[in-house]
């Protein structure tokens, strides 16, 4: 049996599948279901900044519409952060209380207000790190790149010099200099890097003529994205790897850590198939070791990122020029 333990943001996990941040991790007792299938260690739900300013805003429209003082202000803040924020640190020590995988406790946030705290909080509770899933769609004409970039740099930041336990960020690749801003943030003293984030994204109904949701889910159709940066990165950064979207069975798995990953997170093939199917994941991955006759993770891991290849264009190849030749139609 081959050894499938691998280490991320300095922690050593069991197996290189981490249950990513939803619905799946927002209960102690789901996950030592997780921990019981395979699962190598669990992103916590996020508490989400957006949804403690929405809870502020209707509390304070029914219980003083109409009114704002700011001692209220201050008052209806303080208490909606506070309740927001138990919950969320009880569901840090009931997790630590039932597993001993690692439990990664994760912000959602777009700006640095406050979660300094929270994150000192976080870490008193127990959590064995913190991932920072940080969200800034580049949809206002008058923001330049730069300034998104800082606040970026300027959440990492604050919240890094707040904290011991080790930091993972999220994010997404709406970047103009991708690779110049993974390699960047990775030089902030982080442990490690999630590529990528997921976005909850639009679609239209032609018949409603509504606005609708594309749909939570991803599918394996997905896993490209992140393989390629993945690939591109490993080796360039100064932290771990974790490969996010699209990861939906042993196979993409195996595929991350060829390319250099340290670990893969999963949450929409856990959503569609249950927990159980952490155990088939686990096993694929197993069997392939097993097949290829390697014994431990790092006996392979990297060895087909863009640094080792004898042809690194392979992962920049962007344009299908030669696609629709008559060749290319029957390989098809
Ligand atoms: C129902 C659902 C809830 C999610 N909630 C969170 C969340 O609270 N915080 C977060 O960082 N990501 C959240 N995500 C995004 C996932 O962690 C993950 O990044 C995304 O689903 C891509 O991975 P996948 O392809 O394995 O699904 C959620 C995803 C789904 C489907």
């Amino acid at each position: 049996m081959p050894d499938l333990t691998t280490t991320y943001l300095g922690l050593k996990l069991p197996t290189p599948i981490i249950v990513g941040s939803s619905g799946l991790t927002d209960k102690a007792e789901k996950i030592a279901q997780l921990e019981k299938h395979g699962a190598g260690a669990v992103v916590l739900k996020s508490i989400f900044e957006e949804e403690i300013l929405m809870e502020y805003e209707q509390l304070l429209n029914e219980e003083m519409p109409g009114r704002y003082k700011d001692d209220y202000l201050d008052y209806f803040d303080y208490r909606i952060k506070e309740v927001n924020l138990d919950n969320y640190l009880n569901l840090i020590i009931e997790s630590r209380k039932k597993v001993k995988i690692p439990v990664i406790a994760s912000i959602n946030c777009s700006t640095a207000h406050e979660w300094t705290y929270f994150a000192r909080k976080i870490q008193e509770a127990g959590a064995d790190a913190l991932e920072l899933n940080i969200f800034i769609l580049p949809s206002v004409l008058a923001q330049s790149a730069e300034n998104i970039e800082h606040t970026y740099l300027d959440i990492i930041r604050s919240v890094r010099n707040e904290i011991k336990i080790p930091l993972a960020v999220k994010m997404s690749y709406y970047f103009s200099n991708l690779a110049g801003m993974i390699a960047e943030l990775s030089q902030l003293n982080i442990a490690g890097l999630v590529l990528f984030n997921r976005s909850y994204s639009p679609d239209i109904d032609i018949e409603k003529l509504e606005i609708i949701s594309a749909g939570v889910f991803s599918s394996s159709k997905d896993l490209p994205v992140s393989l390629r940066w993945i690939a591109i990165m490993a080796n360039r950064v100064k932290c771990d790897l974790a490969a996010s979207t699209g990861v939906h069975d042993g196979k993409a798995a195996v595929k991350q850590l060829l390319a250099g990953a340290n670990a893969v997170q999963v949450v929409s093939a856990l959503y569609e198939n249950g927990p159980e199917y952490l155990e088939t994941m686990v096993k694929d991955i197993s069997d392939w070791m097993t097949r290829k006759k390697y014994s431990k993770i790092d006996d392979f891991r990297g060895m087909l990122s863009q640094d080792r290849q004898v042809n690194p264009a392979l992962f920049e190849r962007v344009q299908f020029m030669k696609y629709f030749s008559d060749r290319d139609k029957q390989k098809a």
